[in-house]
């Protein structure tokens, strides 16, 4: 299948799974059923190289891939490594991928990817000014979209908040560790946002990640100055949006 006016191919690496589908890129829906892989025990950067050459194999696609990863990515070479082996710190990721699958590849942050998608198709469609989309899963992954274009690499998870890496007070995975509730964690989460706001005035702030599927459970609970809105494409957000990056070439 090769990349119409409307097809692209997005693939979303992450600390667990691998998943990839074909996108719609007029609405930013799936064409296909998600492709999930596991993440390889190693996962440095050849291994999974290997299992995204798999998924688009699978998938049967040809033209530009968008491929999104938990770190830093600055003119395609991996600064940071979250969840995922360290040499990927570094590398050259799409000089990697290019090559591993014979097509050009897009590269770019999780977090970013997912806040291109909400912004161009879902929660953020058409809102003016600054959007801020947080996702809250592992850790917290951070988007700044000002009038539609991306401030790649904002990493806003880790500002700190009371001595601490924000993420290790508010991400989703703290809530299950500490077995805290709903209304426990949103008020952690409510903090967090408030710091955020001391030094940002987005607005619009959108939450996604896994924890945004109970969103009526904690969403309501959240104290802050600026409106919060749920991601309307939870666990494809990232899929979506590095389809359309590698579409609309959007290098970070
Ligand atoms: C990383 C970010 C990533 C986020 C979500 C953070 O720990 O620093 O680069 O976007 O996790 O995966």
């Amino acid at each position: 299948m090769t990349a119409g006016p409307h097809l692209g191919l997005g693939i979303d690496i992450g600390g667990t799974g691998i998943k990839g589908a074909l996108v719609n890129l007029a609405d930013g829906t799936l064409t296909t059923e998600r492709i999930r892989i596991p993440t390889p025990t190693k996962s440095t950067p050849q291994n999974v190289a290997e299992v995204v050459a798999q998924i688009v194999e699978q998938s049967g696609y040809h033209g530009e891939v968008g491929i999104t990863v938990p770190s830093v990515i600055q003119r395609g070479v991996a600064r940071t490594a979250a969840n995922i082996d360290q040499s990927w710190i570094g590398s050259d990721v799409t000089a990697l991928m290019s090559e591993r699958l014979s097509m050009p590849a897009e590269v770019l942050n999780d977090a970013d990817a997912a806040g291109l998608a909400e912004v161009r198709y879902g929660a953020g469609r058409g809102v003016a000014g600054t959007v801020l989309m947080l996702t809250f899963g592992t850790g917290i992954g951070s988007a700044l979209i000002v009038n539609g274009v991306l401030v790649p690499n904002t990493e806003l998870g880790h500002i700190e908040v009371d001595g601490k890496d924000g993420e290790h007070r508010a991400a989703g995975s703290v809530k299950d560790r500490k077995g805290l509730s709903y209304p426990q964690w949103a008020a952690r989460v409510s903090h967090y946002l408030q710091v955020l706001e001391r030094g940002l005035w987005p607005d619009l702030i959108i939450v996604g990640g896994g924890i945004s599927k109970k969103a009526e459970k904690w969403v309501p609970l959240l104290e802050c100055r600026t409106p919060v809105a749920v991601a309307h494409m939870l666990n494809n957000a990232g899929i979506v949006g590095a389809a359309y990056a590698a579409r609309e070439n959007l290098s970070t």
